[in-house]
């Protein structure tokens, strides 16, 4: 018979009295709850609680912990999540006593060591954007989006101009167009080209004094780079607009070209992608920003600033003189920025263009393979993903995309990301990243190639070796049932 503790409750293995430790009688006199706690701030009855011995409890969780896929198990090419393996040794740094043992409050004087990763790591990001001033408080990409907005809307506001407008092609992230509205702006779609790219006449036929941005995610989320990106920035100059640049895909160009050299005014990293913090389910993440030197005034304060003193050197947090104010508490999520930082370090300058380099190869081998059974329509040669279509395999044989995926999962593979972006039908997104090696992109290609014969009444139901099948998504999403309904309402 199977084994089921990880999916059982652990109220199922509660028995009364079973405990995982006994505490030894006290040495000194005891006093009863009653006594040091008011009768109107004591619960009537104990909370209800699963009584467990040690062995029940940490089965339950490893056990568990083992259920769903992640980069240290699995092959994991979500595509635009960058799940690159994430290097034990820049967790090992980040956990030093030096830097766990900090705390947030510490003053100015206590956290000069912080301070200096800090303050390299802003530096560092400033200089593979191409953009000087840097802001490390946004949270996660779709965060350094809005505040990226904010501080947009303060430069126009300061200098009298009233711009409304945030474009952006009809294949961008949804958090594009969500960060525009929660900014305030309102959001112009330009329509999808067959090409891919954005359309040059469409993008014209927009633009006027009432532009204020147009958001771009370059490479674009056909895992394509817009060639024509410096005429697109020109074209958005000329009318007084600004230029974002969504980083979720600077796995693609870093240490090869920079936003701000094609003309980007502002950009976001997702350093949890990228930067190989640890992410996926959700967090955490790390978006900061990169913006041109006439922006940087009105960034979120405080960043961190460097001063050579006749005593030695001087960090120290400054508020930037027209700040859009807070987004994030202290400087931002400083366990993700840390390893981005290790990791930056241990790569270094020409490291980074082989990381590059290796995930741009990575892709296109991938892609070269599987081109037969999953064609790619728009791109002969992909950047660091590429969108495949499932389209042919539906109209013949009725195998979607999501069976792929999901089939996937039997064959130990994570699967790529799917119907995003909506502009390719029936869409496969994979990204390998460049921390795969041959023998792995080849057992995914060879597992792909055989789930495409497959029965497809099967394919339907798959997965068929997962714990959970085929869950509501949207339901799941939704009305999310945190708690055990043995513990009470939920
Ligand atoms: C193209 C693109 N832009 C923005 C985001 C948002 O980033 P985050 O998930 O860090 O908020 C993502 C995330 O997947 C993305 O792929």
């Amino acid at each position: 018979m199977r084994n089921t503790t990880a999916t059982q409750p652990l109220f199922d293995f509660s028995a009364p009295g079973r405990r995982a430790t006994e505490f030894p009688a006290a040495a000194v006199p005891t006093k009863s709850l009653a006594d040091l706690i008011p009768a109107g701030a004591l619960a009537k009855e104990p909370p209800p609680l699963p009584e467990l011995a040690e062995a029940d409890i940490v089965r339950h969780f490893v056990n568990l912990s083992t259920l769903n896929m992640c980069v240290d198990t699995h092959f994991y090419p979500l595509g635009s999540c960058t799940m690159k393996y994430n290097p034990k040794r820049h967790e090992r740094l980040s956990r030093l006593p030096g830097i766990v043992d900090l705390h947030p409050h510490a003053t100015e004087d206590d956290s000069q060591g912080m301070l200096a990763i800090l303050y390299e790591m802003q530096q560092m990001l400033a200089e593979i954007a191409g953009l000087p001033a840097v802001s490390l408080q946004p949270a996660a990409g779709a965060q350094g989006e809005f505040t990226a907005l904010l501080t947009a809307a303060a430069y126009f506001r300061d200098r009298g101009e009233k711009r409304t407008k945030v474009l952006f092609p009809s294949s961008a992230h949804g958090t594009n167009p969500a960060s525009a509205a929660l900014a305030g702006f309102d959001c112009v779609q330009l329509p999808p080209t067959n090409t891919g790219f954005v359309d040059l006449k469409q993008l014209q036929a927009e633009l006027d004094e009432s532009t204020a941005v147009f958001m771009v995610t370059n490479p674009n989320t056909l895992g394509l780079f817009e060639k024509e990106i410096a005429t697109i920035s020109k074209m958005l100059h000329d009318v007084g607009g600004l230029v974002y640049i969504d980083g979720a895909n600077m796995n693609a160009i870093v240490g090869v070209t920079r936003p701000g050299d094609f003309g980007g005014d502002m950009m976001h990293y997702n350093v949890h992608k990228t930067f190989t913090g640890p992410h996926g389910a959700g967090g955490p993440g790390s978006g900061p920003i990169a913006v041109r030197d006439f922006l940087g005034d009105y960034l979120p304060g405080p960043v961190i600033q460097k001063t050579e003193t006749p005593s030695g050197v001087r960090y120290s947090l400054v508020t930037p003189k027209k700040s859009i104010g807070r987004v994030r508490s202290f400087s931002g999520n400083v366990g993700i920025l840390l390893r981005g930082a290790f990791y930056l370090r241990t790569l270094g300058a020409a490291g980074v263009r082989e990381m590059t380099e290796q995930a741009i190869l990575n892709a296109n081998y991938m892609k070269a393979r599987l081109q037969d059974v999953l064609p790619v329509p728009q791109g002969e040669l992909c950047m660091h993903e590429f969108v495949a279509s499932a389209k042919k395999l539906k109209d013949e044989a009725g195998v979607t995309a999501m069976d792929i995926a999901k089939r996937l999962l039997d064959y130990g593979f994570h699967a790529p990301t799917v119907y995003f972006p909506l502009v390719v039908p029936e869409a496969l997104m994979i990204e390998p990243t460049e921390t795969e090696s041959k023998q792995t992109l080849d057992a995914f290609i060879d597992a792909v190639k055989e789930i495409v014969v497959e029965d497809p009444d099967m394919l339907h139901e798959a997965p068929h070796t997962t714990s959970v099948r085929r869950p509501d998504e949207v339901g799941a999403a939704r009305n999310p049932v945190f708690c055990n309904t043995a513990c009470g309402p939920t």
